[in-house]
């Protein structure tokens, strides 16, 4: 007679020693603690992190196999991101868990300033592309997708929130301009402003040759410089030539006022890499959870979505955000 062994499967315990194994390493948590609203190339995180390549990318893969991260291909750089923890799935609770501890931590200030430093690079590159291409604007805009194709939309999402007659609008990075004649027939006044004099100068003579009387166009950085809070804030493709997406976001929240509404523009995830070179574009569009997940963290309520799928294979998002109306954490600075 043989003895037959009951066969033992680990597989749900191998899946949650994968997650503990990942946890268990410092590095990997402040990995996780700087993708928390960010997403970063192997080389920026060997950078961020003082540590080589074939380092950084051990750590990444033992996050990548708990499920922690996981990735995305931009053109020829992957980028990492954190992954949701699943609740109802094996280790959902433990993740979320991890997450929230880690988020209570601080990184250590050589880690944040090197991060500030990847960011630099990052808007040091798309600042440049906009003071180079201002004369060939248009034509690299409708490569991809031009206003043509999503003033409707957002015009839409603008008559549906229906905004007051005293309301005021923030448009930031309006490029030549083309979208401030709408905001300035729908809003009481319209602060334009951009950080490429370029650009800016673009602006002012469509305004001009619109005659917009109630438009105040301003040379400044929505993200470094003081801005005026509006009730309504509009970003028309502009999220993707941002160096951090969602820290951007928290900051462009704050100049929306309690009971306004921040509306973005963006194209969804694409994977043509072109776009970078051709068209100074940082990020190849978003997920759309992403953006929903940057604007909750924000504080924003997610309001109503269009969807516009372009001939060329594009897509484009339209999304409204709003800050709740008992919302008095406004920070303007
Ligand atoms: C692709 S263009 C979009 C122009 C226009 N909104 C449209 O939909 O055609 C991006 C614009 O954002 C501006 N921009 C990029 N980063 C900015 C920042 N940090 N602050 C203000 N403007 C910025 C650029 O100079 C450029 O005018």
């Amino acid at each position: 007679m043989s003895l037959r062994m009951p066969q033992i499967r680990f597989n749900d315990s191998d899946q949650l020693a994968a997650l503990c194994k990942a946890g268990g390493d410092a590095l990997r948590l402040n990995v996780l603690r700087a993708l928390s609203s960010d997403s970063f190339g192997v080389l920026e995180l060997a950078q961020i992190f003082a540590i080589g390549q074939s380092g950084i990318s051990h750590h990444l893969k033992v996050l990548a196999q708990a499920g922690l991260v996981a990735t995305r291909r931009e053109g020829n750089t992957i980028f990492y991101r954190r992954t949701l923890p699943q609740n109802d799935s094996l280790g959902g609770a433990l993740h979320a868990a991890l997450l929230e501890e880690i988020d209570g931590l601080a990184l250590p200030e050589e880690v944040q300033a090197r991060i500030s430093t990847v960011h630099a690079q990052r808007s040091a590159a798309s600042e440049d592309f906009f003071a180079r291409m201002a004369g060939s604007f248009q034509a690299r805009q409708d490569l991809i997708a031009g206003l043509p194709q999503y003033r409707d939309s957002v015009v839409a999402l603008l008559e549906a929130l229906n905004f007051d007659a005293h309301a005021t609008a923030l448009e930031v990075g309006p490029g030549d301009g083309s979208f401030l004649p709408e905001l300035a027939g729908r809003f009481a006044r319209v602060t334009a402003l951009d950080n490429s004099l370029a650009m800016l100068e673009l602006a002012k003579a469509h305004c001009e040759r619109q005659t917009l009387g109630n438009v105040e166009l301003k040379l400044a950085d929505a993200l470094h410089d003081d801005c005026p809070p509006a009730d309504c804030v509009v970003l028309n493709m502009v999220l993707h030539h941002l160096a951090a997406p969602g820290e951007a976001l928290k900051q462009l929240a704050r100049l929306v006022r309690a009971g306004g509404s921040l509306l973005i523009t963006e194209l969804c995830s694409h994977n043509q890499g072109w776009a970078r070179e051709a068209c100074g574009d940082l990020w190849l569009g978003f997920e759309q959870d992403d953006l929903a997940r940057w604007a909750a963290a924000a504080g924003l309520a997610p309001g109503e979505s269009i969807y516009i799928g372009l001939k060329n294979g594009f897509q484009i998002q339209a999304r409204a955000f709003t800050r709740p109306a008992a919302d008095d954490r406004l920070t303007h600075r």
